[in-house]
């Protein structure tokens, strides 16, 4: 199986951006702890982040017919991309919406989210552990 996990914008500065928000892990450590769960399981993973939608949005096309299950940290893009949304409708494979932080207990523009309606499932809040949660539950299903 493969797994792939996007994110988004200001991800690439995990470590150093707002540690009291984010905490003190760089997105690579993240992706490292990600592929270990994975490789043990017998599964493969691919781990990206950019700063452009479009980039967001070309990935999630491109795992359509090749990667089996999607985590998504749009970032940003969460809460103003509709064309995320329409990439994710189109993406058939198991999917979920993940967040470092609760986004919900912060402030009120970052209350909608144009990603939760468009995914199987949404972690949030659980600090970086929930990269690894969430792939640790896309393995128990295969
Ligand atoms: C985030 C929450 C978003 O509101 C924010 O814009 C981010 C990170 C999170 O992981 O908690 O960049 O997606």
């Amino acid at each position: 199986m493969l797994i792939q996990v996007i994110n988004g914008p200001n991800l690439n500065l995990l470590g150093t951006r707002e540690p009291h928000i984010y905490g003190h892990d760089k997105l690579d450590q993240v992706a490292e702890r990600c592929r270990e769960i994975a490789e043990t399981r017998g599964h493969t993973i691919e781990f990206k982040q950019s700063n452009h939608e479009g980039d967001l949005v070309t990935w999630i096309q491109q795992a359509i017919g090749n990667a089996d299950a999607l985590i998504i940290n749009a970032a940003a893009y969460t809460h103003t991309s509709v064309a995320i949304h329409d990439a994710l409708k189109a993406y058939p494979g198991f999917k979920v919406e993940l967040h470092i932080s609760n986004p919900h207990a912060r402030e009120p523009f970052r209350h909608t989210s144009y990603v939760a309606s468009a995914v199987d499932a949404v972690i949030a809040g659980l600090g970086v552990r929930g990269y690894e949660y969430a792939v640790e539950q896309i393995c128990e299903r295969s």
